[in-house]
């Protein structure tokens, strides 16, 4: 098939502007496109196929100090379509014959953004608020397990939830704030 030089032009154009929303200062932007990590499972989990890409957020990981020793990667719902309806964590299962089944590796789709603010429950925030209160953002990542908060639509103080565990933050200080107070 032959294109025109405009509209290769135009494909090239489109191609260098997505941006890898791990790089993103401002909040996302609703209908627009972003290069997503994601992971496949060899299984269907909740709305996705065996194989399709799921864009998560944040390293695998698992979290003994809140009850949840298996491994998982939190899944980022703001590329997910509203209608398919997911839990919170993509995770190691373990077959009836006792293998466990991985997500595989990370690698980066071109994703469309459906939403840029997350809510979480604060159930896990007695616990955290307590270990990581005298801690501050790196990077704009949450210091409890290195999730990214680039691209979230601060509140009217400036802070954002942390979508993996539901940690708020004040971005322009970097402090903790209580979800409590
Ligand atoms: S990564 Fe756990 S609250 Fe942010």
């Amino acid at each position: 098939m032959l294109y025109s030089p405009t509209l290769l032009t135009s494909i090239t154009l489109q191609a260098m502007t997505i941006l890898r929303v791990t790089e993103v200062k401002e909040p996302l932007i609703i209908g627009k496109f972003y290069l997503v990590p994601c992971v496949t499972m060899p299984v269907d989990i909740e709305g996705f196929k065996a194989g399709k890409p799921i864009p998560v957020i944040g390293d695998l990981h698992a979290d003994p100090s809140l009850g949840v020793s298996q491994l998982h990667y939190h899944y980022d719902r703001r590329f997910i379509k509203p209608e398919i309806h997911v839990g919170f964590v993509v995770s190691v299962r373990v077959c009836a014959t006792g293998e466990e089944i991985h997500p595989k590796n990370i690698f980066w789709k071109r994703r469309k953004c459906y939403c840029n603010s997350l809510s979480l429950p604060d159930s896990f925030c007695p616990i955290l608020e307590a270990e990581f209160g005298q801690c501050r953002l790196i990077n704009r990542r949450c210091p409890h397990k290195n999730i990214p908060l680039n691209g979230l639509q601060p509140d009217s103080d400036g802070n954002v939830i942390c979508p993996g565990h539901g940690l708020k933050w004040n971005l322009a200080t970097g402090q903790l704030v209580s979800r409590f107070s």
